[in-house]
């Protein structure tokens, strides 16, 4: 499962012969990230998806990213080197749930997370990533009712952010960032008063983190809520010397590289995603050699779900 020497090499040489871009969410292995062409969190790698010009995408992270690269790009070939990577908060809500939720809120405007299936998108008005959903949320007029899905982290964080009361939220997570819990990051940030909190609103612990800086345990100004792009600008501009994770392990490779003279520790070690580590040298190479897996998205689904992508990527530039 590790890349031997010469590896990379010949993944960029394969990746040429496709004519393939090569896109890893910053949850990826290490070695992913680093063979690249891009490496991002879920709304920049779907702007560079519909922007690419190459004719084929190999996406390096879990289904529903792949599946909203070819909703964007239907015309292009992509591929996940592992299609049973899937996702716990994508399979938290069913199309047919949705539609249920719905009809108890006639006229209600729906937002989506983009950790969702493509049949739950194609029941959605605008789509949002944990970058842009206070945006997204903004974007609509104050007086509409809204159903924010499925997180219900990130959507109570989004309710506090922009203080709307007729906000409905499902009841999903992720069980990653779920475990990440309050009781870890307030003993962790308890014996390092100095250190910076970069909490994902995935987490479980998002509402502790913003508990403690309210109660004064940690000052407000050290608690920063970020997507994983978002703690990536963050880690450039710190002048922390030392700022604590509480996200997906594999974004500590990233923070590393992107400010070396910070100590960045997880909250959590153990909160490693299964599925995004599915994603192994061994399947990159397979699919670039064999072609697969391809993602198919069948066409009026992909129709039905397009605007609500496209509003997304274009929200919160
Ligand atoms: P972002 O990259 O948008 O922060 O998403 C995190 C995530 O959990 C994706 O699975
Ligand atoms: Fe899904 Fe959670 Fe894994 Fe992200 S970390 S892909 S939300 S299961």
């Amino acid at each position: 499962l590790t890349a031997g020497p010469g590896w990379a090499e010949e993944i960029r040489r394969l990746a040429r012969e496709r004519d393939a871009v090569v896109l890893a969410h910053n949850y990826q292995r290490p070695e992913i990230q680093d063979v690249a062409d891009h490496t991002g969190d879920s709304l920049a790698l779907s702007r560079i998806a519909a922007a690419s010009d190459a004719s084929t995408i190999v996406f390096c992270g879990v289904h529903f990213m792949a599946e909203t690269a070819k909703i964007l790009a239907p015309d292009k070939t992509v591929l996940i080197p592992d299609a049973r990577a899937g996702c716990s908060l994508a399979d938290s809500i069913t199309a047919d749930e949705l539609r249920v939720w719905k009809a108890e809120h006639p006229g209600a405007v729906v937002v989506s997370y983009v950790n969702t299936t493509a049949a739950v998108k194609a029941e959605t008005d605008v789509c949002c990533t944990s970058s842009n959903a206070v945006e997204v949320v903004r974007s609509i007029p104050a007086d509409r009712e809204i159903l924010f899905l499925p997180d219900q982290f990130l959507g109570a964080h989004v309710r506090r952010e922009t203080g709307r009361e007729n906000l409905h939220v499902w009841a999903g997570e992720c069980h990653v960032h779920a475990g990440i819990n309050g009781a870890e990051l307030t003993a962790r940030a308890q014996a390092d008063p100095e250190a910076d909190l970069f909490v994902h609103p995935e987490c479980g612990c998002a509402t502790s983190a913003l508990y403690l800086a309210g109660a004064g345990a940690v000052p407000a100004d050290q608690v920063h809520i970020l997507s994983t792009g978002g703690m990536l600008d963050a880690a450039k501009n710190t002048t922390r010397r030392s700022v604590l994770v509480a996200t997906e392990v594999g974004m500590l490779h990233q923070l590393r590289r992107a400010n070396p003279d910070v100590d960045f520790r997880p909250v959590n070690d153990r909160a490693s995603c299964g599925y995004m580590k599915m994603i192994t040298p061994g399947a990159l190479t397979r699919a670039l050699v064999e072609g697969r897996d391809e993602v198919h998205v069948d066409a009026d689904t992909a129709a039905r779900a397009r605007g609500a992508v496209q509003r997304m990527i274009e929200i919160g530039r």
